[in-house]
């Protein structure tokens, strides 16, 4: 087992570059399933989804080469099964992607549950309405979801979600896109990520309109054609970065963002007393350490992200006075990180959905383990402000979704190593 050891009290220094957005990426590769032809993707993470879902694809008959490093030449023209193996499926959370991805081009698919980041409860009630609205039979056990078609196979229909879904809005527009007639998506998740899935599919000839909107219309094509993309920068991998300077300290210029996606974390960073400067790609932050404490509220975006929630927290943790930290997507997700926290010395309350967090002027470094990958993130930027050494074990939670994390900190300064148990 790996664990990372930080020494912390170094301010950061420097540049980063962030990668492609993992949760793009993992939509995006399973997408490829409904390709006829070859799509070649750039900007796709090193990360362990990533390894995963390549896994997968290539288990089910996708031809796939790496042509550089981080562009993939996917061919899924010769896709065999629509059963991908389970025992890699529930190895993470976007695999469920391939119920819409093998339900559109096959109409049939028998998936695992997922597995992934366990921080609260994950029902998927709401892609399996869609999969229904749009003529899918679907039969649930406890550990599988069985779609299958009648010989009309899928229809385009309207399908009003009754919860914000990033996971559900993904699966629906999947299926629709090879679904004769209009599919019309109403209550859609608005994430950068949703958008950089149809601009991808647009590209392979799909007719997607209106994502970034609360209404998505997808009018389905006979097929789609080969292609090439480059997958969006990270938004939430950048506003880890830059919630690391906040309360490490540090003058660092983050490369390869686009800031109109940064806008909900960058303000809150402000109010709590960073200086910003966005440039046409890439953000400079300077903090001397000493912030003061806020409110937040985790929304949809383009609310503050939940996925966000865990390393403000650490900010709040070592700011002036106190803080008031309000989850609205998944209420038990303090209960990943919280704990640990505590035990660097950080002084918060929980309260329902709500942690009143009162700023200690450090932390100081502790044994702690992540429990999810946003969880482990924020335990590395408290290690990196805390005064003395931290051991942050179960990292492979922070490798599911950061690429090369501790090569980035280490060239801005930080100490921070991999170390094998
Ligand atoms: N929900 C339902 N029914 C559903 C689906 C969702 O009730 O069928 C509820 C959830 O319980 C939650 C809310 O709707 O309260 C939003 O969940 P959503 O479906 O948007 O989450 P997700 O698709 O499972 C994605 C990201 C998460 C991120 C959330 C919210 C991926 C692979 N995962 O999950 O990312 O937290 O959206 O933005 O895109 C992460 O990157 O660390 C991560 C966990």
């Amino acid at each position: 087992m790996a664990i990372y050891e930080i020494k912390g009290g170094t301010p950061l220094q420097g540049e980063v570059t962030i990668s492609g957005a993992k949760n793009a990426a993992v939509a995006i590769l399973p997408a490829a399933v409904l390709v006829s032809g070859k799509c070649r993707v750039e900007n796709v993470p090193d990360i362990s989804d990533v390894h995963i879902l390549l896994d997968i694809l290539k288990d089910i008959g996708a031809e796939i080469t790496e042509e550089a490093p981080g562009t993939f030449v996917l061919d899924c023209t010769n896709i065999t099964s629509t059963q991908p193996k389970p025992e890699l499926v529930c190895q993470m959370r976007a695999s469920y992607y391939l119920m819409g991805a093998l339900l559109s081009r096959f109409g049939k698919a028998h998936v695992a549950l997922p597995g992934g980041c366990n921080f609260a409860s994950r029902p998927i009630d709401q892609h399996i309405k869609g999969f229904r609205a749009l003529g899918a039979k679907v039969e649930e056990t406890e550990d599988y979801v069985n779609l299958t078609t009648d010989e009309n196979g899928l229809c385009g229909r309207r399908v009003s979600l009754d919860v914000v879904s990033v996971g559900a809005t993904v699966n629906i527009i999947l299926a629709a896109t090879l679904a004769p007639g209009q599919t019309v998506i109403e209550n859609a998740a608005k994430e950068p990520h949703i958008v950089d899935l149809a601009n991808f599919l647009n590209t392979m000839g799909a007719r997607i309109s209106g994502a970034g909107t609360d209404t998505i219309k997808v009018r389905g094509v006979e097929q789609l054609h080969g292609g090439s993309y480059a997958i969006i920068p990270d938004q939430i991998e950048a506003g880890t970065y830059l919630a690391a300077v906040a309360a490490a300290g540090g003058n660092v210029l983050v490369k390869n963002v686009i800031p109109k996606h940064m806008e909900c974390i960058t303000s809150k960073l402000q109010e709590m007393g960073v200086k910003i400067n966005d440039y046409d790609d890439a953000i400079r932050i300077r903090s001397d350490g000493r912030l003061h404490g806020t409110t937040v509220k985790t929304s949809p975006y383009p609310g503050f992200p939940t996925d966000m929630q865990a390393q403000i927290c650490v900010c709040m943790a070592v700011a002036e006075g106190v803080s008031r930290l309000t989850e609205n997507v998944y209420e038990t997700r303090f209960f990943g990180y919280c704990t640990e926290l505590q035990e660097m010395g950080a002084d918060i309350l929980i309260n329902g959905k709500t942690a009143l967090v009162t700023g200690r002027e450090s932390l100081h470094g502790a044994d702690v383990s992540a429990h999810d990958l946003r969880a482990g993130a924020a335990l590395i930027i408290a290690g990196l402000a805390a005064t003395g050494t931290t051991l942050l074990r179960n990292v492979h939670f922070v490798e599911r979704g950061y690429e090369h994390i501790v090569e980035k900190l280490t060239a801005l300064g930080a100490s921070i190593s991999r170390l094998e148990e």
